[in-house]
């Protein structure tokens, strides 16, 4: 495979990766705000405060699409994905919700590590880049394991 076809797909994975932290935002916003009950709280918390972080992945990654020649997609190329993050039938459905987001955190982590080996002696500055959101993403996914855990038990 020569660079450019690299270079070329690098691009593109990073354009994934954009789209999936948008969606990602879009839900944990939802989330956030539509659940309801006692037990909702502090996910709702989590959620609200994990949309900040999401975003800036999106927006770094749009600045390394952008760094590296590409040009960071409109709306219109948007398509959802993200099925186990919409609105659950019942709104006290917590546990529904969480399942949702360890399905996206998941989602984040499988389509970072692709890019860091991608970016394996091609582009290192795009592979740290995937590093920090993957640290990041592992760190959402091992939070809301153990609420979980927590919500399953009880
Ligand atoms: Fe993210
Ligand atoms: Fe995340």
């Amino acid at each position: 495979m020569s660079d450019s076809t690299t270079h070329e797909q690098i691009i593109q994975e990073l354009s994934v990766a954009y789209w999936m932290e948008l969606e990602t935002v879009m839900n944990y916003i939802s989330n956030s705000i539509n659940l309801d009950g006692v037990r909702a709280e502090e996910i709702k918390k989590s959620l609200a405060a994990d949309v900040a972080e999401e975003l800036n992945h999106a927006q770094l990654l749009a600045k390394r699409i952008k760094t590296i020649g590409g040009t960071v997609p409109g709306s219109q190329d948007f398509n959802a994905v993200q099925s186990s993050l919409q609105p659950p039938a019942k709104l006290t459905d917590v546990v529904a919700v969480i399942k949702g987001v360890i399905d996206a955190e998941d989602a984040a982590i499988g389509q970072y590590n692709k890019l860091i080996q991608l970016c394996d002696g091609v582009d290192y500055v795009t592979q740290d880049l995937c590093i920090q959101a993957l640290g990041d993403e592992e760190e959402h996914r091992r939070e809301f394991r153990g609420y979980l855990a927590e919500y399953e038990s009880a």
